[in-house]
């Protein structure tokens, strides 16, 4: 495993996120309801920052075409259903792929992320 410290504990309070780099991939780090989640920062669609994506049900929302992710493991809920109908066009660009997700852990007073548990999606 390959563990690599990303953050300072305190520098991640409820509702809030960051991206930091962890080795070769760039992570949106985000703690929710008191766990500290670690996902791909990009939209496994096209690429959109999921920095501003919206959480509902323990799912993390794309700004875009609204692809909703599950927090815990980075499965499809939703493919590109914004907006409706066009989204059928939108989600034929991109064949369906799970957001990646790292574990994380604190130790020491920081946020560590394992890089080594997610492969980063390819856009
Ligand atoms: S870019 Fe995220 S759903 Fe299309």
């Amino acid at each position: 495993m390959q563990w690599i410290k990303v953050l300072p504990e305190s520098e991640l309070a409820e509702g809030e996120r960051r991206i930091v780099k962890a080795g070769e991939h760039d992570v949106l780090l985000l703690r929710h309801n008191g766990r500290i989640y670690a996902t791909g920062r990009k939209c496994p669609h096209m690429g959109v920052s999921l920095e501003r994506g919206e959480i509902k049900d323990d799912a993390l929302i794309c700004p875009l075409h609204r692809s909703t992710f599950d927090l815990e493991t980075g499965a499809v809920r939703t493919w590109t259903p914004w907006p409706p109908g066009v989204g059928k066009v939108f989600a034929a660009l991109s064949d369906e792929k799970p957001l990646p997700i790292f574990a994380t852990k604190i130790e020491a007073g920081a946020i560590w992320i394992n890089v080594e548990t997610s492969e980063e999606t390819t856009i």
